[in-house]
């Protein structure tokens, strides 16, 4: 179901959805080098509670944790674990926060140390797609100009656009209605309205757009040619003339 928020309902999207952006700042300052991907969702659970809001993903559909951590070639959904993050490392953090029965959702990919040329590139442009998304984003363009807009960006930097997972509306769920793809032709899908607030999150690849599910989990995404991947989320409000970056 697509819901449209009303100004009530918006200012409390964005008082979560500023603590789900300060986290994410919070994790930027202190991810390292030398640190397991549970440790980094120690962070997360800590600054998360700390601002009296939950985090969605812990027990969610049964997810184990109150973060994804997502190392190199892990798209998404990688499960804190003991795995220790290594100098030269790429690492998407995804975390969603809840308060007052409404939900906040971004990632970022951060770069560890003395990362390659290559990967920080793929960083960058999948951040650029992000923004190239939401040029000329407002009520009435039609839902497929945003994956148009990522997948022409990416891969004209050559990179490979992941199908299997898309974007999403948010509210008082977690995933609401429309699907958000990465992908699609210009001009088509339904037409936004004002007070729809959606996640736009494009999911890089720096080889093959294909991904791969760890069996051994049941979560962890990984790319099929174990190339490395970028993610970057933002919660984003559909007005009359224009978006509000809700996470930003
Ligand atoms: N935050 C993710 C998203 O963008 C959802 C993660 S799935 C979970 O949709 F199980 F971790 F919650
Ligand atoms: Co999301």
């Amino acid at each position: 179901m697509i819901t449209i928020k009303s100004e009530e309902e918006i200012a409390l999207m964005r008082e979560s959805c500023r603590i789900a952006r300060d986290t994410l700042d919070y994790v930027g300052k202190n991810i390292r080098a030398g640190m397991t991907t549970k440790e980094v969702d120690e962070l997360v659970y800590k600054y998360i509670t700390s601002c009296g809001a939950v985090p969605s993903e812990l027990g969610y559909e049964g997810y184990p944790a109150s973060s994804c951590v997502s190392v190199n070639e892990v798209v998404v959904h990688g499960i804190p674990s003991d795995r220790v993050i290594l100098d030269g490392d790429i690492v998407s953090v995804d975390i969603v926060a809840e308060k007052n029965g409404f939900h906040g959702d971004a990632a970022r990919t951060y770069l560890i140390g003395n990362v390659s040329e290559e990967k920080r590139k793929l960083v960058k442009v999948t951040e650029e797609c992000f923004f190239k998304a939401i040029e000329g984003l407002q009520a009435g363009v039609p839902l497929y100009n945003i994956g148009n807009a990522v997948q022409t960006h990416a891969e004209a930097n050559g990179y490979g656009v992941v199908r299997a997972l898309t974007g999403h509306g948010i509210g008082r769920s977690m995933h609401e209605d429309p699907a958000v793809p990465n992908y699609g032709k210009r001009g088509t899908g339904m037409r936004l309205r004002a007070g729809m607030t959606i996640c736009i999150e494009p999911m890089i690849n720096m080889g093959t757009f294909k991904v791969c599910m760890k069996n051994s989990d049941g979560w962890t995404v990984v790319t099929a040619d174990g190339k490395p991947a970028a993610h970057y989320e933002n919660t984003v409000l559909i007005k009359e003339d224009g978006v509000e970056i809700l996470t930003l």
